[in-house]
């Protein structure tokens, strides 16, 4: 089959090539990939900057699609349903964290980026119904890192004031969009007016544009500061968080695009006892219940564009450049 594998040695770094497919073991089940969706790991990959990789290993973590084939000890039920994958294996039990053995397909498992994969059955969910297949399969990763951020680690109230930055990230939007959905005063910030409209248009408050320098003092002067912020920047802007939200307010984090910052204001930090919290995609209950609240209020993800699965490379540039506003979706 044809899929899209992680090759340093290529200028890309990425191929779009043949590789085999194997028999499926016992629990397993094969969807036949009808979308799958980019996340900012593709590219973190692609550029050599995660761990584990492995040369020739098929990318992707997000996809939908139909069962094809079932392993042994699999309902036969499962049979041609329309589904979508979640990427997150082997959590665990505990909710406050993921187990030692925690993965996330596509590195170094084979991922969604192919005409097909293979997964453990109980990483198969009902497509939801309102959903595209270009729609469901930009849901899940983003999604499910969005959902947690938002309830388990931010335990969001109804009528909080909520500042996502950098709207134009895929969990971005999906935690904009959750906000609005459970009753929060959404705000955003983005690099982007363009974004900072979108972001209006689908119910935010207000945006502010963190390329301007006093963002910070217009952000406090509308809104009088944030109870939970949601960022994946972090880097020195970190510390413009600290500025905005309110005494006692969280500060919610799962990654780094900026890096480290080099420097962190703790008397900021504990004298007005902020929380810093880390977060990392999320446990199978955390899916669930994500699911649920896209059903409920009939969310739908965000589209930026559809690529073919020979355009890919196209496709990771404009995540690379951070031009899209919504998940970059490719079909085989
Ligand atoms: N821990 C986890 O489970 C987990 C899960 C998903 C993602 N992540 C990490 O989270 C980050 C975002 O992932 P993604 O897939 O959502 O990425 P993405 O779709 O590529 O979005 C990146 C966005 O970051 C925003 N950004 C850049 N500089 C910023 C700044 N100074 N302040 C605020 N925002 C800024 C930009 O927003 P604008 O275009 O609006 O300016 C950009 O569009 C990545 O580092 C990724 O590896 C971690």
């Amino acid at each position: 089959m044809k899929a899209i594998t992680l090759a340093q040695h290529e200028p890309s770094k990425i191929a779009y090539t043949e590789v085999p497919s194997r028999i499926l073991k016992p629990g397993e089940v094969r969807v036949l990939i009808k979308a799958a969706a980019l996340n900012h790991r593709d590219e973190w990959c692609r550029k050599g900057l995660y761990p584990n990789l492995t040369e020739g290993t098929v990318m992707g973590s997000d996809g939908a699609g139909i069962i094809t084939e079932i392993g042994e000890g699999v309902d036969s039920n499962y049979l041609s349903r329309e589904v979508i994958i979640n990427p997150a294996l082997n959590w665990g039990q505990n909710q406050k964290v993921q187990s030692s053995s925690f993965e996330i397909l596509g590195m170094p498992r084979n991922g969604t980026l192919a005409e097909s994969v293979i997964v453990p059955s109980d990483r198969i969910h009902q497509k939801p119904a309102h959903l595209s297949w270009e729609e469901a399969a930009a849901l899940p990763l983003a999604g499910l890192t969005a959902y947690r951020a938002l309830n388990y680690q931010g335990n969001l109230v109804k009528g909080e004031n909520l500042l996502v930055t950098g709207f134009g990230g895929g969990v971005a939007q999906f935690a904009a969009q959750f906000g609005i959905a459970l009753g929060a005063n959404v705000y955003i910030s983005s690099s982007s007016n363009q974004k900072i409209k979108k972001g209006l248009e689908l119910g935010a408050k207000a945006g502010f544009n963190y390329m301007d320098h006093n963002w910070t003092n217009q952000a406090l002067e509308e809104t009088g500061g944030f109870d939970l912020i949601i960022d994946s920047a972090a880097g020195d802007s970190f510390n413009h968080l600290l500025n905005v939200i309110k005494p006692g307010g969280k500060i919610v984090f799962f990654g780094a695009t900026l890096g480290n910052p080099s420097k962190l204001e703790a008397r900021k930090i504990f004298w007005n006892q902020i929380k810093l919290i880390g977060t990392t995609m999320g446990s199978d209950q955390d899916f669930l219940e994500m699911l649920e609240l896209v059903e409920t209020y009939q969310i739908k993800p965000i589209i930026d564009s559809v690529y073919s699965f020979d355009s890919a490379v196209e496709a990771f540039d404009r995540m690379r450049d951070g031009e899209q506003l919504g998940k970059i979706v490719l079909k085989p």
